[in-house]
């Protein structure tokens, strides 16, 4: 696999792996339009050699983490599912907080059943809203998390959508594996939080590393595509993870082609040239 492995806590994944969410229905509410094209991608995804899925209950919602369940279960040896808690959904499709102890302990109890394990190897607290990060204390709802760690329902803790104060809070607590922000080649807010976290030996994992539902356009990516005859995705995802080697990949996509046009893609070596073109981006 392009990247090679990191190792989360003590879970070895493929660097790069697969976001999940783009297998529900329109808005991420639903049923997808080809349910056996959904459950296809996800045998490629393991087919190909990935070993790290990114899922959140909230998709569909319940609708992916099922997905996953009926495709791969019984789970390959090695194979790690990381889903999030702290937003549910409500029936106009919006993603409304649900942060309360309550709230946790359903939404870990509901990814339990749903994904068919008896713990889950990750799960990321996801804070802020639609917006972004907010600031405020973690303090409650990441302790509760921790309690449930206690338990034996969950092996490792991990934060997203969250601000740098956020992560050192939580890591006064307690020791995360991962953080999960919004971050690609044209919004690069943690590229100072990349290189502290690098150097904890903490994963950060971009979302939308792809542009999420606006797809990456510059002509910068273009230009340093065509030198490469590459794709723009390609360029993209391969920049990711040269960028540092605590970047963990989960592109998204409901294609079977996609997916592997975008594991061959990344594999990519980027010259220092192409690294200065594309350096301008996020500036
Ligand atoms: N923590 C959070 O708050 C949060 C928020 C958003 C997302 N996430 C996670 O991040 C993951 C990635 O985000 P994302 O899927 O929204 O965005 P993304 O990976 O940036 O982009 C996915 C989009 O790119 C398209 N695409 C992928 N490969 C392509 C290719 N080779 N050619 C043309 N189009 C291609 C997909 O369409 P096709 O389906 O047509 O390929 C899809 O529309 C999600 O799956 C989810 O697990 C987390």
């Amino acid at each position: 696999m392009p990247g090679g492995t990191w190792t989360l806590g003590d879970l070895t994944v493929s660097r790069f792996g697969y976001g999940a969410m783009q297998l529900a229905g329109p808005g991420v509410m639903g049923p997808p339009a080809d349910p056996d094209a959904a459950l296809a991608v996800l045998r490629e995804v393991v087919a190909l050699g990935i070993t790290h899925i990114d899922t959140s209950d909230a998709y569909g919602p319940h609708v992916t983490n099922r997905l996953i369940r009926e495709a791969l279960h019984p789970y390959p040896e090695g194979l790690h599912l990381v889903t999030k808690v702290g937003a549910t959904r409500d029936p106009q499709g919006g993603w409304p907080i649900a942060r309360e102890p309550e709230q946790l302990r359903r939404a870990v109890e509901e990814n339990l059943e749903n994904l068919g394990v008896e713990a889950l190897d990750l799960v990321n607290l996801r804070l802020g809203d639609a917006m972004g990060p907010a600031a405020g204390s973690l303090a409650e709802p990441f302790e509760t998390l921790l309690a449930l760690q206690q338990e034996g329902l969950i092996r490792h803790l991990g934060l997203s959508n969250v601000t740098p104060e956020q992560v050192a809070e939580a890591q006064s607590i307690a020791p995360i594996v991962c953080v999960q922000n919004l971050y690609n080649l044209a919004y690069r807010r943690d590229d100072a939080l990349i290189d502290r976290l690098a150097g904890q030996g903490v994963a950060y994992v971009p979302y939308f590393p792809l542009g999420g539902f606006s797809p990456l356009q510059s002509a910068a990516l273009s230009a340093v595509a065509a030198r490469r005859d590459a794709t723009p995705m390609a360029v993209a995802l391969a920049w990711l993870l040269q960028r540092s080697p605590n970047i963990l990949l989960i592109p998204g996509t409901s294609s079977v082609a996609h997916l592997r046009e975008n594991v061959a893609g990344a594999a990519l070596t980027l010259t220092a040239e192409d690294l200065a073109d594309l350096e301008a981006i996020g500036r």
